[in-house]
């Protein structure tokens, strides 16, 4: 089966590309980029199929590497009834996702190879899109014991992160940057301060008194930024930091990267997007650890974005049944579902000036696959043909009813949005399609 995709507009930040172009696909990988790259096989067959090449127009769409998403949570093992690997797949696919790496607080965690196998035989079975295990720091995420990072690398993990909980002892977190280095392994940190974030529920702030909910104050984040920072730099390592939320945190980042310090950061689009203002209704959907911030944070993390301090744009997907989110706002789990609404809210980024193009497609998979070491988010001849197509034009409103995710925990339904990926091809494969 080969796949030409004709006339579409190619945007390519591996080689720095912003072109009509056709594209070829052949065997599973890029064959040829090309102007009006012609047909040479033999015999027509069905509208658009000749022989066993299939012609999709692409034109007035844009044609990019595909997406990957460096961090989410597919829940399984243990939370099926909030997402499985196959809905979370699906869910990916539908938002533009050919890759994404899930982080490891499961049930078991993914703190062993076991674990590992589990994930990489349901992926096969899924056959949807690459999913990327991330593994855990510390056994159990209990931030005591490291885990068997040799093992866990040679099992096929591409992280280590115990994403959801902070690593809080210096010297394991000091431990952890040294032993993934020298064996070529990220780590992604998820940078808060348990004791000074505490009970806290959302943003520390004066609309957190107004509302009579426990705050979480910024310096929580900040402090292990920080601290983080200081480790990498101490060990000559490097650190991924995890969901940036804050405007000192972006500040500290800069710092780091002008001093030449190895930190790379992620942001998601619900921290771009949305402020504490939106709590006001005590809408458990807009409960996120860390907290939406205020107006000050989001334009800092604009800012951040733009200027590359801010290297990737996250989903942190974070699925969770109506049983977990209906309950007063201080008991409601913490997570937003994002696979299907990252890319829309992206977009808005170039709209009001924020990025370039080609700087939204590097932080939504050219940097993802660099910081994850994964020979992916590039368009180049050669490689897996993972391609995404967008119809910027395309306007649909946000209902939690039609989301491909088992949990419909989004904050934005209802919202109406500009542009939506209308094809995800996966090794070459069509893995969803609304063209
Ligand atoms: O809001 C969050 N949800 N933040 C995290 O760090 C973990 C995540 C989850 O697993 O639900
Ligand atoms: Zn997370």
């Amino acid at each position: 089966m080969r796949l030409l995709l004709k006339g579409g507009r190619v945007i390519d930040p591996s080689r720095d590309m912003d072109d009509q172009m056709d594209v070829l696909v052949e065997k599973g990988k890029i064959a040829k980029l090309g102007k009006n790259i012609s047909d040479d096989s033999q015999g027509v067959g069905a509208k658009g199929q000749k022989g066993d090449l299939e012609i999709i127009n692409v034109q007035d769409l844009l044609v990019v590497p595909g997406l990957i998403d460096i961090h989410c949570h597919l829940r399984e093992p243990g939370f099926e009834y909030k997402e499985t690997i196959q809905t979370g797949s699906e869910a990916a696919a539908a938002g533009g996702f050919t890759s994404v790496a899930c982080m490891a607080n499961t049930d078991p965690v993914h703190d062993n190879r076991s674990v590992t196998e589990f994930i990489r035989q349901k992926v096969a079975q899924s056959d949807l899109i690459n999913v990327f295990p991330v593994a855990s720091i510390s056994v159990g995420l209990q931030g005591q014991i490291l885990t068997e990072f040799i093992d866990l690398k040679n099992a096929g993990a591409v992280a280590f992160s115990d994403d959801g909980k902070p690593v809080m002892n210096s010297a394991l977190m000091r431990r952890a940057l040294e032993y993934a280095y020298s064996i070529g392994m990220p780590v992604i940190s998820h940078c808060e301060d348990a004791n000074l974030s505490n009970e806290g529920v959302m943003n520390e702030s004066f609309v957190a008194t107004e509302l009579g909910l426990s705050g979480i104050p910024s310096v929580a984040e900040e402090m292990m930024v920080a601290r983080d920072i200081l480790l990498a730099q101490y060990t000559r390592t490097a650190v991924h930091l995890a969901h940036v939320s804050t405007a000192g945190s972006v500040q500290i980042i800069r710092d780091a990267k002008n001093r030449g310090v190895k930190v790379t950061a992620e942001t998601a689009p619900h921290y771009f997007t949305l402020t504490e203002e939106f709590l006001r209704d005590y809408n458990p959907n807009m409960k996120v650890n860390p907290p939406l911030r205020s107006s000050e944070d989001r334009e800092a993390l604009k800012q951040g974005l733009r200027d590359g301090t801010i290297d990737v744009i996250a989903t942190d997907h974070a699925p969770h049944a109506r049983t977990d989110k209906e309950v007063e706002f201080e008991y409601a789990a913490s997570g937003i579902v994002g696979l299907e609404t990252s890319l829309p809210l992206s977009l808005r980024l170039v709209e009001e000036g924020v990025v370039t193009w080609k700087q939204l497609i590097a932080m939504m998979s050219f940097n993802p696959a660099r910081i994850l070491k994964i020979p992916k988010g590039t368009l180049k001849a050669g490689a897996d043909a993972d391609i995404t197509v967008v119809d910027l034009n395309k306007k649909w409103t946000v209902s939690r009813d039609t989301l491909h995710s088992r949990s419909k925990n989004t904050p934005f339904d209802g919202w109406e949005m500009k542009g939506k990926a209308v094809l995800t091809v996966v090794g070459g494969k069509i893995k969803h399609r609304e063209l």
